[in-house]
C-alpha cells in the first residue's frame, strides 16, 4: 500500500494566524500569494495581506486566476514566479487557485510548459515550497498532489500530479468561508462528498483511505445543509472543512472513479463548475456502479441517512435529495447542454483512463453513452 504524505495542517478559527512561522521555518521572507479576483472582492486577501505585512513578509500578489485554470494561464503565472525572487507561494481561494499556485510553483525548479510534464511523476525537480489557504470545501487540493487544468484546445480538463507540488502547510480557517455563498457552498460541498464516495467505491480503495472516506461521508452529509442554509454557522463550516480535507486525503489515494471522469467533459467543453458536473453524474454513476459494490453503497447510504439497513437504492435517492436540497439541477438538459452533445462527451471521457482504471466496473464506449443519455434527461 502507497500512502501519500500529509502536509502540515492548521485547522480552526483562526488557524491563519499561523501563516508567518511556517514562513519562517522554511526561510521565506518574500512571497507570491497566487488567488482570484473573488477572494479579492469577499475581504480575504485583505486578512492575509494583513498577517503577512505585520510579520514583515514581502508579498508579489497574482489575482488573476480564472475558475477551471487553462495551462495557458499557469505558464504565464509560472513565468512571473519565476522572475520574481518568491521563496515560497501560497494557493489561497478554491481549487482553482491552489491548482494554479502549485504548478507555478514547481515550474520554477523546471524550465518549460505545465504541457511537458502532463502525467503523474514526469516533473523531475522541485520547485518552490507550497502554502495552501482553501476557502471552499472543496477540492481537497489543500491535501492532493494533483492539479486539474483545461486543456482549451481539446475541450477538457487534463491532471498533473507530482510529489513536488504537494504542499508543505495548509491552513483551514472557517472564518475564511462564511462569506461563502450558497450557489458555490453547494457545488463545492458535493465535489468533496463525491471524493470520498468515490474513494470509498475505488477498485484502489484501500483500509487507510476507507478510514478517512468514511468518516469524510458523515461529516459531509451531516453538515452540508447548514452551511448551505445558515452559512454563518461557523462549526458547520469547520466540519465541511475537515470532511473535504479527509475526502482529499482518501481520494489522493485511493483515486477516484467514473464521477469525475464523466465531469470533466461538461467542465472542458461547456464550463459546468466542478462540483455541479459531479453532482450531476453521481446518481447516475452509483446506479452503473452499484452490481459491482452493493454493500460498499448501502454503507454509504447507511452513513448518509443514519439509518441501519439502508442499500444501493436508498444511496441513489439519498444522493438525489441531497441535491435538490442544496438547489443543485437535476439533469443536463436544464442546464442548456444540448442532446448532440452525448456523442462527443462520450467519446472524449473514453481518454480519462487516469480515473477510469479506479472505477469498479469497466466502462465501454457504449456505457459512455448510455451513461450521458441518462444524465441528460432523468
Ligand atoms: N487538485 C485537486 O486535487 C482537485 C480536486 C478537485 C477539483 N479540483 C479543481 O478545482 C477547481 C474548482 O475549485 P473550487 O470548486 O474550489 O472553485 P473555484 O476555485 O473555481 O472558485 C469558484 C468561485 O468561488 C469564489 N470563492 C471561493 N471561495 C470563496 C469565498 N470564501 N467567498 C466568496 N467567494 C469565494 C472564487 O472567487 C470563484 O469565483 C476545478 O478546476 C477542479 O477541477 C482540483
Ligand atoms: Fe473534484
Amino acid at each position: 500500500m502507497n500512502i501519500w504524505p500529509v502536509p502540515q495542517v492548521k485547522i480552526g478559527e483562526n488557524a491563519i494566524s499561523e501563516i508567518p512561522a511556517a514562513l519562517d521555518a522554511l526561510g521565506a521572507d518574500k512571497v507570491m500569494v497566487v488567488t482570484d479576483a473573488g477572494i479579492i472582492k469577499a475581504g480575504i486577501y485583505s486578512k492575509i495581506e494583513k498577517i503577512l505585512k505585520d510579520a514583515g513578509k514581502e508579498i508579489i500578489l497574482i489575482d488573476e486566476v480564472k475558475p477551471d485554470p487553462s495551462m495557458q494561464l499557469v505558464d504565464s503565472i509560472a513565468e512571473k514566479a519565476r522572475h520574481s525572487g518568491a521563496q515560497a507561494v501560497i494557493g489561497l481561494g478554491g481549487g482553482s487557485s491552489i491548482d494554479s499556485a502549485k504548478v507555478a510553483a514547481a515550474l520554477v525548479g523546471n524550465g518549460g510548459s505545465i504541457k511537458d510534464y502532463l502525467g503523474v511523476g514526469i516533473l523531475p525537480k522541485p520547485g518552490l515550497p507550497i502554502l495552501a489557504i482553501p476557502t471552499t470545501a472543496g477540492t481537497g487540493s489543500e491535501v492532493t498532489y494533483l492539479s486539474i487544468l483545461s486543456d482549451l484546445e481539446n475541450e477538457t480538463k487534463k491532471g498533473f500530479g507530482s510529489a513536488f507540488i504537494m504542499p508543505k502547510y495548509a491552513f483551514l480557517d472557517p472564518a475564511l468561508t462564511v462569506g461563502l455563498p450558497p450557489h458555490i457552498t453547494a457545488p463545492t460541498g458535493m465535489d468533496a462528498l463525491c471524493h470520498c464516495v468515490e474513494a470509498y467505491t475505488s477498485a484502489n480503495a484501500t483500509d487507510f483511505s476507507d478510514a478517512l472516506a468514511v468518516k469524510a461521508i458523515s461529516l459531509i452529509s451531516q453538515n452540508i445543509r447548514t452551511a448551505f442554509n445558515s452559512g454563518s454557522d461557523i462549526k458547520a463550516r469547520e466540519n465541511m472543512l475537515l470532511g473535504s480535507l479527509m475526502a482529499g486525503i482518501a481520494f489522493a489515494n485511493a483515486g477516484v472513479t467514473a464521477v469525475h471522469a464523466f465531469a470533466y467533459p461538461l467542465g472542458g467543453m461547456f464550463h459546468v463548475p466542478h462540483g455541479m458536473a459531479n453532482s450531476l453524474m453521481l446518481p447516475v454513476i452509483i446506479k452503473f456502479n452499484a452490481p459491482a459494490m452493493k454493500d460498499r453503497f448501502g454503507h454509504v447510504a447507511e452513513l448518509m441517512t443514519g439509518r441501519s439497513g439502508a442499500d444501493w437504492q436508498d444511496c441513489i435517492a439519498e444522493v438525489e435529495k441531497l441535491c435538490s436540497d442544496v438547489k443543485l439541477p437535476r439533469n443536463l438538459k436544464e442546464i442548456d447542454i444540448p442532446e448532440s452533445a452525448i456523442k462527443p462527451m462520450s467519446v472524449s471521457v473514453m481518454d480519462q483512463t487516469r480515473l477510469l482504471v479506479n472505477n469498479p466496473r469497466e466502462v465501454t464506449q457504449q456505457d459512455a453513452f448510455d451513461i450521458y443519455t441518462e444524465a441528460w434527461s432523468r
